[in-house]
């Protein structure tokens, strides 16, 4: 029983702005999809990757990966995920994975599988959240100031049980969760983090392109 992973990538990239679905968008020449995929694969761990595609795109991205294989997704990304992970078969460890989340690091992938094998139901990578935060009204009058000791930013891949995974989505209803370890915690599992890496962050604005653009290229250097 192996390791599978659902890549959500049918977003449309509304705030990238590219004019076409952002997993389709080239980080220096690579599709972000294609550079997800692979990422996945690297890790040595993975053995069977779904992509979630915008239903007018598969063939699209179809073309950009090396994935198993590339399936319709829905109107949000819980529903997305869904629709990947009922393509998954034989596997007791689910993978989700953003394809924005395009660089992530092969080690991140591998220390999320091993905490899921050594027993976690749901595992998130995370990093410390640098800036001050605070709690602000309609108004955008400061209410109070969020204190950042214990404060982690969450990214994928997120791993799970496989029973884990089915049964939170299963009860997700009319949830919308932002990830899906938050559809875990919304029926009472436990969700334990790892260190996650800056590299995973995810692409989301035209700031976020130039950034992965030359974390890439300084790579290649
Ligand atoms: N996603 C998805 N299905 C959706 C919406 C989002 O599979 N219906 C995926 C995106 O493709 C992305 C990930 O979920 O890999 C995180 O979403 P986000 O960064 O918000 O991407 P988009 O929804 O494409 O971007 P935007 O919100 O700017 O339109
Ligand atoms: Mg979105």
């Amino acid at each position: 029983m192996g390791v599978a992973a659902v890549v959500p990538a049918a977003g449309s990239g509304l705030r990238l702005g590219a004019g076409m679905p952002k997993a389709l968008v080239r980080v220096a020449g690579v599709a972000m999809v294609a550079r997800a995929v692979d990422g996945l694969l690297a890790s040595g761990v993975v053995d069977d990757v779904v992509v979630v595609a915008p239903p007018e795109h598969l063939d699209a991205m179809a073309e950009v990966t090396t994935a198993g294989r590339v399936v319709p997704g829905g109107p949000d990304r819980v529903a997305s995920v869904a629709l990947g992970l009922a393509e998954v078969r034989d596997a007791n460890v689910v993978l989700v994975h953003d394809a924005a989340r395009c660089l992530c690091p092969a080690s991140v992938v591998a220390s999320v599988v091993a905490a899921v094998r050594a027993g976690h139901g749901a595992v998130v990578p995370a990093i410390p959240v640098a800036d001050t935060v605070r709690r602000v009204d309609a108004d955008g009058h400061v209410v109070d100031l969020v204190d950042r000791t214990g404060l982690l930013a969450v990214q994928t891949p997120q791993g799970f049980d496989a029973e884990v995974l089915r049964r939170a989505h299963a009860a997700a209803g009319e949830l919308r969760a932002t990830d899906d370890a938050g559809l875990v915690e919304a029926i009472g599992g436990e969700v334990v983090t790892v260190p996650g890496d800056p590299r995973a962050f995810k692409i989301t604005s035209a700031l976020d392109l130039a950034m992965a653009e030359a974390l890439v290229r300084t790579e290649l250097e």
